[in-house]
């Protein structure tokens, strides 16, 4: 693979950015040169990025360099559309001028960027989709907006779905399982022709494929009823100090913590408590919980009477007053400990963690099937319906909480029933653990270097370009 150089492009979310950056190591790791590209605030704000050899970083231009945020109650179009204009600019400058260096192997795009694609097309470089979301969520947009007979294939985004199924391996998913972005009353409609144009332009490739950050193991019937566009899955894309058997482990894995947090009090608080009795809370990086939802969890997590450790955002709140008012609340007491942030992955990894109360955020979801720690699935938007549906009826590794009245609110007492379910003596609960021990060994034997069938994926994929 010497002298290959791809290009990964990622939008500057976490959730975006953590398994970009394992893949641009994995690639790095065979051999190969890798440049990210991630918005210019975004690299900005990569303080504590990886430094490897053969990585580089560079940026591309959103439009809302200086801070500038798009106009408020205009959350829909004009911000994507400035991103397209003002990106497509500043990486066909980029290209042109990495270009002058030697070739480009490949450009590998993210989510919400299909422009990158046309791009890269411009200049003659292959384009490959790196999606961030599972196979069944892919499936699932590939179902709507499908040229063929996809549900939503002319551009009318307003129908009602009710419910969908996409293989006899499968339950349906209804209208509250499915990406919230394809509901037509979703407050960010905006993003919904971008998932359009991603399927779009991968139709009109003979030669697509989508590599995935999925195991095939996991979603087998899925990746496997894929026709004309293959699915190339990669994952669980993690830092490999987390993968059992990797040679290649090193200290410069953990990936980049945007929100830039030193406090690492929390792995000495988990190390004083025993294994499996730890609650562990935290809602990715861009979930917004309301005051109230915030209140019910934490009052819920207070009703089990095991320990939790609970991550609050301070954008969760105006400057972390509801987290100043909790932590009053707990006074000292041992039972939990509030953070606005930690290195998730060590903290799954952490023998005292028995159960991770999610949003489930894909990368969330895959961390826990991978370290074993089993859910309660709390989704509030995006592909977390449709993985919080997996975890609790196909992968059964955990339980999903329901609202009150089918609203949005869900109560202190669910937040307790579903812990105790999944940590408590019942059979469910033995079940869940079970399954949690076998999603692992399967995302472990996934990704071994000898012979797991993802790291053999991407050594195949990475030899198309020989
Ligand atoms: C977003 C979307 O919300 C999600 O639905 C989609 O699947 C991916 O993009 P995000 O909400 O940030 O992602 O959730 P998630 O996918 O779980 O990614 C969050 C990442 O941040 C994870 O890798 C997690 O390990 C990390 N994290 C989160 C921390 O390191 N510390 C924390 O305290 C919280």
């Amino acid at each position: 693979m010497k002298n290959q150089h791809f290009l990964i492009i990622s939008c500057a979310g976490q959730g975006h950015i953590n398994p970009s950056l394992q893949l641009a190591k994995h690639l790095i790791h065979s051999g190969a040169r890798v440049t990210f590209i991630t918005t210019a605030r975004g690299l900005d704000a990569m303080k504590s990025r990886i430094s490897l050899d053969g990585l580089s970083y560079a940026s591309f231009s959103d439009r809302f360099d200086d801070g500038d945020r798009p106009a408020e109650g205009k959350a829909g179009d004009s911000p994507m559309l400035e991103m397209r204009l003002a990106g497509s600019r500043s990486l066909g400058d980029l290209i042109t001028s990495l270009l002058s260096d030697g070739p480009i192997t490949c450009l590998i795009y993210t989510v919400l960027l299909p422009w990158a694609a046309e791009v890269a097309r411009r200049f003659h470089i292959p384009s490959v989709f790196l999606s961030i979301q599972s196979a069944t969520t892919f499936a699932i947009y590939r179902r709507f907006f499908d040229s063929r007979n996809g549900l939503c294939s002319n551009g009318d985004y307003s129908q009602s779905i009710e419910s969908i199924m996409l293989h006899d391996q499968l339950p349906p998913f209804e209208s509250h399982d499915l990406p919230s972005f394809l509901l037509p009353d979703n407050p960010h409609s905006a993003v919904i022709p971008t998932f359009h144009e991603h399927i779009q332009i991968l139709e009109d490739d003979p030669n697509a494929c989508v590599l995935l950050n999925s195991f095939h193991a996991l979603e087998e019937h899925t990746i496997d009823a894929a026709d004309d566009i293959s699915l190339i899955p990669i994952g669980p894309l993690l830092p490999s100090a987390y993968i059992e058997g990797t040679k290649s482990c090193t200290d410069v894995d953990f990936g980049c913590d945007l929100f830039n947090c030193s406090r690492r009090d929390y792995i000495q608080w988990l190390d004083a408590k025993s294994n499996s009795s730890v609650v562990y809370a935290s809602f990715g990086s861009m979930v917004v919980l309301n005051e109230d939802q915030i209140g019910e969890i934490f009052q819920g997590l207070l009703e089990t009477n095991r320990p939790f450790l609970l991550v609050i955002r301070p954008n969760d709140n105006a400057e972390g007053t509801i987290a100043n008012k909790m932590k009053g609340y707990l006074d000292g007491q041992e039972q939990g400990l509030i953070v606005p942030w930690c290195s998730q992955v060590e903290v799954l990894n952490h023998p005292a963690v028995g159960c991770f109360v999610t949003h489930c955020g894909w990368n969330s979801t895959l961390e826990s099937l991978a370290m074993c720690v089993p859910i309660v699935a709390c989704p509030h938007f995006s592909d977390q319906l449709t993985n919080a549906k997996m975890v609790d009826e196909v992968w059964k590794n955990g339980i999903r909480v329901r609202a009150r009245d089918g609203g949005g609110l869900v109560e202190r007492e669910e937040i307790r029933r579903c812990v105790e379910v999944v940590m408590g003596d019942g059979e469910r609960g033995e079940e869940i653990r079970r399954n949690a021990l076998k999603w692992k060994g399967l995302a472990m034997e996934a990704v071994k270097e000898e012979g797991g069938p993802s790291h053999h994926n991407l050594r195949v994929f990475m030899d198309r370009f020989k």
